[in-house]
């Protein structure tokens, strides 16, 4: 049965643009956890955008289910995981200026940087993913650097969502899960996933986990606003 890894990374960029206290993504996780995810997912970025050094040692301490940290594939990340040690650490490309995760890992051009990452990380005892695009080349190359899984990037995929392309991506992921179960390689999957397009991609199945974060803090904003607004209603009125 595949599994929710549940990404908190918006609720600290909510938490981070009035660099206060709150909403904290360990409250999160927790309720995260308590509701059915069997994973928590972060990403620490080098510039400290959203989840802080703070969270992931906290989250190591208060996650019961599986961390995974995501990270870029640099000496002081390997340096953090190695100290922290989530039970995953998913390798993403990263550059300063993008929004977000724009594109899977290039594993072929930086095998050997990120085969090093990977033997570091797993001589530390922490299971290794890598984010990369739905291309049999990079499921090979994932294969050669000896990580354990890769993660689908299905950005593409959602994109095409309800175009003639659609097919094609669900085609090319269904393709990169095939040939990863032949090298021996975990899949998880992630990215652009929401309540609607998550279903053809589930119906593939060979999916171990999805990672998913952006829909679902949007939807709990929507759904939580109501209660939220009667709270203050009746502390207002009642005072
Ligand atoms: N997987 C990876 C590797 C990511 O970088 C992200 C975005 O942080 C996700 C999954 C979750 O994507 P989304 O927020 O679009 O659900």
């Amino acid at each position: 049965m595949a599994k929710l890894g549940l990404n908190i990374d918006h609720v600290a960029t909510v938490r981070q643009a009035r660099g206060g206290i709150e909403p904290d993504p360990v409250a999160a996780a927790a309720i995260g956890e308590l509701a059915g995810a069997e994973g928590i997912t972060i990403h620490l970025r080098e510039d400290r955008r959203h989840i802080q050094d703070r969270d992931l040692e906290i989250l190591r301490k208060t996650v019961k289910t599986k961390l995974n940290l995501e990270m870029a594939a640099t000496q002081e990340m390997v340096r953090i995981a190695l100290t922290v040690k989530p039970e995953q650490v998913t390798l993403v490309p990263e550059k300063r200026r993008e929004l977000t995760t724009e594109g899977g890992l290039d594993v072929i051009i930086n095998l050997k940087t990120i085969t090093d990452a990977v033997k570091r990380l797993r001589d530390g005892g922490i299971c290794v993913s890598l984010f990369i695009d739905p291309n049999q080349e990079q499921v090979k190359a994932a294969n050669k650097s000896g990580a354990d899984y890769i993660e689908i990037h299905t950005g593409a995929y959602a994109e095409s969502f309800g175009t003639p392309d659609m097919g094609r991506e669900l085609e090319k992921i269904d393709t990169a899960i095939k040939l990863a179960a032949k090298v021996g390689l975990g899949v998880n999957a992630g990215h652009g996933l929401n309540y609607v397009n998550i279903k053809p991609v589930a119906a593939i199945g060979g999916i171990e986990e999805y990672n998913i974060g952006h829909s679902i803090i949007s939807r709990a904003v929507l759904v939580g606003l109501d209660r939220a607004v009667r709270d203050m209603v009746d502390l207002i009125k009642y005072a």
